[in-house]
């Protein structure tokens, strides 16, 4: 049996992945390394057309040509290491797939290399973990619209369904699918962070216990906020630690790990000059977290004295659940706007609609509000910010008191909100038609000359701001003879 489809790296995620192309009726070889994750797979398929191969060679021969072969090994020099060792034995027209969480830039120089050797490559952002891969993953493939016609059979079977079709698409150029995952990435840190926020303050001003966490994220997942992060959220809070008998979140080290994705997602917004800070803030929020030995002896040194008004715990809800809202249109909308400068940048030729498509499905930020947002896009092509589309102004309108009084409440009470605070002052900014920033301007040609624009006539101006020079006097003590 000569298989359609290969896989390379049957951790969880790839063996799920084999599994679910199988299930759709293709044929599928995995190899790894490790034998015992061949064996393992093995006997998970059971009696599906799944196969294994000793070594890498024998895994080339078993595939159908043009061959089809995924990776899904950890991002960074083994990718290359795969490609290097797989590229003598591949032939012209034979697809890579690259699976994992690859940064944009390496996904760039891989693509060309490859196409230089006449090999298809499809960088791919896979989303949805592990039973996201197992029962129907969001895929977002970039590269060119060649490579994804070849492959396109398979990974509409094997992606996530909505109303909307399978969530998988051709995202766009080169790097394009990286790039979209890494943007969904940033998305998800700032969700994440965004409920973990309104968690803090409810469980400190409000007293929620864990019981009515549970039962109000459940409520939550009913409403507006409908959401992958707000369902899995409402089952964490009911989790038991097996041998303490006790709510299990209440023991997890406040420590938020990373592998990077939201930081580079920073990164590059800051290199297009995008404005992202709800992003921004929960990258900055995870490493402020892993900081736990300072920050307890911190609190020693700092006691919170904050007691404001709470009002009732339905109002306090209320407002919570009005900020989320906010909050989540507001990271979409960031990146969103990122990958739409990114995509006029790289000539990724992204669809910003069908991007938002494919994630109604499958992926980790799938959620009801993408189906307004998805209007907005399919109303204006080229909308920039869904601040400005006439769907989301009198929605932002009516939220915005609600989360200046949310966090009117938790400045009083000395509680961080760092990601709903950035999106108020994000929010603010945008909607601002005079900012302070010609005072940043008049600064800045004064020390440097560096020329500012005027309101009421057109040019580039510089002024003598001071009759003299201002002296500077050094601190520098003068060196001794
Ligand atoms: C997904 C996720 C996944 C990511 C994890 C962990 O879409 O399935 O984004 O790809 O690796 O969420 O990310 P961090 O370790 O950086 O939190």
């Amino acid at each position: 049996m000569a298989a359609h489809f290969g896989m390379i790296g049957l951790g969880t995620m790839g063996s799920n992945l084999v599994l679910n192309v199988a299930d759709h009726g293709f044929e599928a070889c995995g190899y790894d390394r490790d034998p015992a994750q061949q064996k393992k797979l093995m006997e998970e398929a059971g009696d599906r057309p799944v196969t294994t191969a000793a070594t890498l060679p024998d895994f080339v021969k078993a595939l159908k040509t043009p061959r089809v072969i995924m990776l899904l090994v950890p991002a960074g020099k083994i990718v290359d290491n795969v490609i290097n060792d797989l590229l003598p034995l591949v032939q012209k027209g034979d697809i890579i797939i690259d699976g994992g969480n690859s940064h944009f830039v390496d996904t760039d120089r891989r693509y060309l290399l490859l196409q230089n050797s006449g090999v298809h490559f499809i960088g791919m952002g896979v989303s949805g973990g592990e039973e996201g891969a197992r029962l129907g993953p969001s895929l977002m493939p970039g590269g060119n619209k060649e490579s994804y016609e070849l492959v396109k059979d398979v990974l509409s079977a094997i992606a996530a369904k909505t109303d909307e079709g399978p969530c998988v698409a051709f995202i766009g150029n080169t790097a394009a699918g990286h790039y979209t995952k890494m943007v969904h990435n940033g998305i998800e840190y700032a969700m994440m962070q965004l409920i973990s926020e309104v968690y803090g303050i409810l469980k400190s001003a409000g007293q929620l216990s864990n019981t009515e966490f549970h039962e109000l994220f459940k409520s939550w997942n009913k409403s507006v906020l409908q959401s992958f992060l707000i369902e899995i959220t409402a089952d964490i809070f009911l989790k038991k630690d097996e041998e303490l008998k006790e709510d299990l979140v209440d023991f997890i080290l406040d420590k938020a790990k990373q592998k990077g994705t939201g930081m580079w997602t920073s990164q590059s917004a800051m290199d297009l000059n995008v404005s992202i800070p709800t992003i921004d803030a929960a990258v900055s929020m995870r490493y402020l977290s892993a900081l736990k030995d300072e920050r307890v002896k911190n609190s020693k040194l700092y006691p919170v004295s904050g007691n404001g008004k709470v009002g009732s715990k339905e109002q306090l809800i209320a407002l919570c659940q009005n900020a989320l809202h906010f909050g989540f249109l507001l990271s979409y909308g960031q990146g969103l706007q990122l990958l739409n400068v990114a995509s006029a940048q790289y000539n990724y030729a992204i669809d910003i609609a069908e991007i938002i498509r494919v994630w109604k499905g499958g992926c980790i930020i799938r959620s009801g509000l993408l189906n307004d947002l998805r209007k907005a896009y399919l109303q204006e092509k080229t909308l920039s910010n869904i601040i400005s589309s006439p769907l989301f102004v009198p929605v932002l309108v009516s939220l915005r008191k609600d989360v200046a009084a949310l966090v009117k409440v938790a400045i009083d009470h000395q509680l961080p909100l760092a990601s709903l605070s950035a999106s108020l002052n994000y929010f603010d900014a945008y909607i601002t038609g005079r900012l302070p920033a010609n005072l940043i301007q008049a600064q800045r040609d004064f020390f440097g000359a560096h020329t500012y624009e005027r309101l009421d006539k057109e040019g580039v101006f510089h002024t003598e701001w001071v009759d003299k020079p201002p002296v500077v006097t050094s601190t520098q003590k003068p060196k001794e003879e």
